[in-house]
């Protein structure tokens, strides 16, 4: 009877695997040739006005080095340049003599000059484009890019390889169901679950049925309610403030949550005319916080940094913002300039930030600075149980200001859910070896709940360095590390804005902005703009990127007079003689460009050395052709990010440094290397010369990305994460402590233990 039941069964799960498969594959491919076939264009518009020229001239020999330019990209295989009536005029080295400019000539003539072809060559799957060359409105030469799209086939494979492992689970699975069906029926069963779970006569939670039992029930109640929860909402798609408040209520049981983070997102300044104005910091960490602290409500504990910071808290030192809007408070904590020299500007700022952001800044660590940093990172932890209202508190500790205070706060609230969030890179263990206080900052981290980081790299960075330097447990299975008994998890949580963005969406319409910039810029309506905008900061590569748009003016002269760039620089940690050198070198590398290049009515370089609000930026970010981030080193970016969300016309290029953790997702952007000059001043042009088709094509899916994987999404995912770590606890708690008397708490939904 079984195998009547399950031949069928079977067969039908082969078919739909089978048919999973075939449209995944079909897909995929389909997306990956639409990709490099855009890949190639790119490359071509890009080297389009130099290989034109040289093949105008007849120059043969100087077409090969802008070949051989073009075949280092990873996937290229080869390259080649053909004339207009497709002759070979110059070729790289591993072009397969089919794909050669001659036996493509007919093909590609018939298609108008311009072909797209996949074809297995040698075992290898290859896809070759033929792009015309257009010069002064006619075909001057074809571009032949050949990509190696092997990896395609081996992703293939992999995923033929899984489904057919999910294949055979489920027929493992199906097998046992169909052999229990066939030993209870399935009234009996439904009997069974009912008299287990229910509350009637017989059920674990009825009169007579041990008590001691009921935890687990209820905990698998919660677990029911949770998967459902997040299957609605997973159906529902997009993850909301308040899809996010709901799982902090439903499955933390809280209703707020406490935020440690050194910057406070709202900074209260007096102004010369006497007035309190408030200033919005520039900080990614901020960006990101502060929409899930409006959707969470609560308290944001920060250092009370603003001149005029101290004259609007209350008794308690708390603030309610936004303003108009009241939803959270800010408990400003006070530091004395001595504490802050010390622990801010000297620990965090001298000591770890070099240490985490690979860029060849020497790290500098004081004994003083470390003990300042102790001390500050105890006061907020008892800032912390201060402000908490039970004894399990949802607290997120924010960044490399406060790696001490997890444990601090552990030692105080033993049931505390503490996620701590490193939002820069975490660096390999060799590099961290040098730190003289790396086993007191990793002892500290984990005393969180949950660590996370933006990358799994930094995940594995961090995890070798608990190997390498504590006594601990590793669990590489559950990247999570067993300390004191306790677990704590170790996960890549890469961070992202609100979707909508409410500085997007407030801002004027893009045409407006762009001709309001070039207005204030001194610009013709049709002149083209590229912007930056980050702190004045050395691992943010400001030199590296006006050195690109030198280059850019010198390689494409038909540029100069045409293409500005303005950079917004907020000046940040200036008592720190690095921060302070790196904006005397700016101004005057941007003054040199200028002076080289600029001349009346045209200047090549605007640095804005100042503070802009973020209205401001999204009016240049909305107003730009290009907006290009050339960070040395970056935990994420999230100025690429608002860059997207700040183009709902779907216009703009992203010119993005491939060492952010942005360009892990931001795959649409044209990705370079900011060290390397020729590339990013290739990528600018090409940037500057893409077709609106093709700018929308990536726009339009940068933005789908971000407003997938938003803000919202990434909190949600911590915190849902904390809620099953939570629920683990409790259970093995009262597993291993025995039954214990229980508490019936009307209202609370469920049995507690005392
Ligand atoms: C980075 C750090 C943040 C910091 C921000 C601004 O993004 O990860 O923690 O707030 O820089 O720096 P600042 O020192 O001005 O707060």
């Amino acid at each position: 009877m079984a195998l009547r039941v399950l031949a069928p069964l079977l067969a039908l799960l082969a078919l739909l695997a089978w048919g999973a498969t075939v449209l995944v594959n079909t897909t995929t491919r389909a997306w990956f040739e639409r990709d490099v076939s855009l890949r190639a264009r790119l490359v071509a518009s890009g080297a389009r006005d130099a290989l034109v020229s040289r093949a105008l001239r007849g120059d043969r020999h100087r077409l090969a080095p802008i070949l051989q330019d073009i075949e280092r990209d990873d996937r290229v295989l080869a390259a080649a340049a053909c004339s207009e009536g497709m002759t070979t005029l110059a070729r790289t080295r591993a072009l397969p003599p089919r794909f050669a400019c001659e036996p493509l000539a007919g093909r590609a003539l018939a298609a108008g000059g311009d072909l797209d072809l996949s074809e297995q060559d040698g075992g290898a799957l290859l896809h070759v484009a033929v792009v015309p060359l257009e010069h002064e409105g006619r075909t001057a030469a074809h571009l032949i890019v050949v990509h190696d799209l092997s990896f395609v086939a081996r992703r293939e494979g992999a995923m033929r390889r899984f489904t057919l492992g999910v294949f055979a689970v489920v027929a493992l699975l199906a097998s046992a169901a169909t052999i229990l069906v066939r030993r209870f029926t399935w009234r009996r069963w439904t009997e069974e679950i009912r008299r287990v779970l229910g509350r009637g006569r017989g059920s674990l939670l009825g009169a007579g049925s041990p008590r001691a039992f009921a935890p687990l029930v209820s905990d698998l109640r919660a677990m029911i309610a949770e998967l459902a929860a997040e299957q609605g909402a997973a159906l529902a798609g997009q993850w909301t403030p308040e899809r996010l408040h709901r799982v902090l209520t439903d499955s933390l049981d809280g209703d707020s949550v406490v935020i440690v983070a050194n910057r406070e997102p709202y900074i209260h300044d007096r102004g010369a005319d006497g007035a309190v104005r408030i200033r919005h910091p520039a900080s990614g960490l901020v960006t990101a916080l502060e929409p899930v602290m409006r959707a969470c409500s609560g308290v944001w504990i920060a250092h009370g940094s603003g001149s005029a910071d101290r004259d609007v808290v209350d008794r308690r030192d708390r603030v309610r913002v936004p303003p108009g809007e009241e939803s959270y408070a800010i408990r400003r904590v006070w530091l004395s300039e001595e504490e802050e020299r010390g622990y801010y500007y000297g620990f965090a700022n001298e000591g770890l930030w070099p240490l985490c952001h690979l860029v060849y800044t020497r790290p500098v660590f004081r004994a003083d600075d470390f003990r300042h940093y102790e001390t500050v990172n105890r006061r907020f932890a008892e800032a912390v149980c201060a402000e908490v209202a039970g004894p399990d508190p949802v607290i997120l500790v924010q960044d490399y200001h406060f790696a001490l205070a997890p444990r601090m706060i552990r030692d105080r609230l033993p049931r505390a859910t503490v996620i701590g969030f490193w939002h820069i890179p975490w660096p390999n263990a060799e590099r961290l070896g040098v730190c003289p206080w790396k086993r007191e900052l990793l002892e500290g981290m984990l005393g969180a709940s949950i660590v996370g980081f933006h990358t799994r790299e930094h995940c594995n960075n961090f995890l070798d360095a608990v190997d390498r330097f504590l006594e601990a447990r590793l669990d590489r299975e559950r990247t999570s590390v067993v300390v004191g008994g306790r677990e704590c998890l170790v996960r890549p949580y890469p961070i992202s804005i609100e979707w909508p963005d409410r500085w997007a969406a407030a801002a004027p319409p893009v045409e407006e902005c762009r001709r309001a910039v070039r207005a204030e810029l001194g610009l013709a309506p049709d002149a083209l703009l590229g912007v930056g905008v980050d702190r004045l900061d050395y691992t943010k590569g400001i030199e590296d990127r006006l050195l690109a748009v030198e280059r850019l003016l010198e390689r494409f002269p038909a540029h100069r007079g045409k293409f500005t760039f303005v950079q917004l620089a907020a000046p940040s940690r200036s008592l720190i003689p690095e921060y302070r050198d790196l904006g005397v070198r700016a101004e005057a590398l941007a003054a040199r460009i200028n002076a080289r290049f600029g001349g009346p009515g045209w200047t090549p370089v605007v640095l804005r050395a100042s503070h802009h609000e973020p209205p401001e930026v999204f009016r240049h970010l909305r107003a730009a052709d290009v907006c290009y981030v050339s960070s040395l080193h970056d935990g994420m970016n999230l100025v690429a990010k608002e860059f997207v969300a700040a183009r709902d016309d779907e216009r703009g290029v992203l010119v993005l440094s491939r060492f952010t953790g942005a360009a892990r997702e931001l795959g649409e952007a044209l990705l370079v290397n900011p060290y390397d000059v020729e590339e990013a001043s290739l990528a600018l042009a090409a940037a500057l010369s893409m077709p609106a088709t093709e700018q929308a094509a990536r726009m339009r899916a940068l933005r789908a990305q971000v407003a997938e994987f938003n803000v919202y999404r990434w909190a949600g995912r911590m915190l849902t994460d904390a809620a099953r770590l939570r629920r683990h606890e409790r259970l093995s708690a009262r597993l291993q402590s025995g039954p214990r008397p229980l508490d019936e708490t009307p209202g609370s939904g469920g049995l507690v233990a005392r």
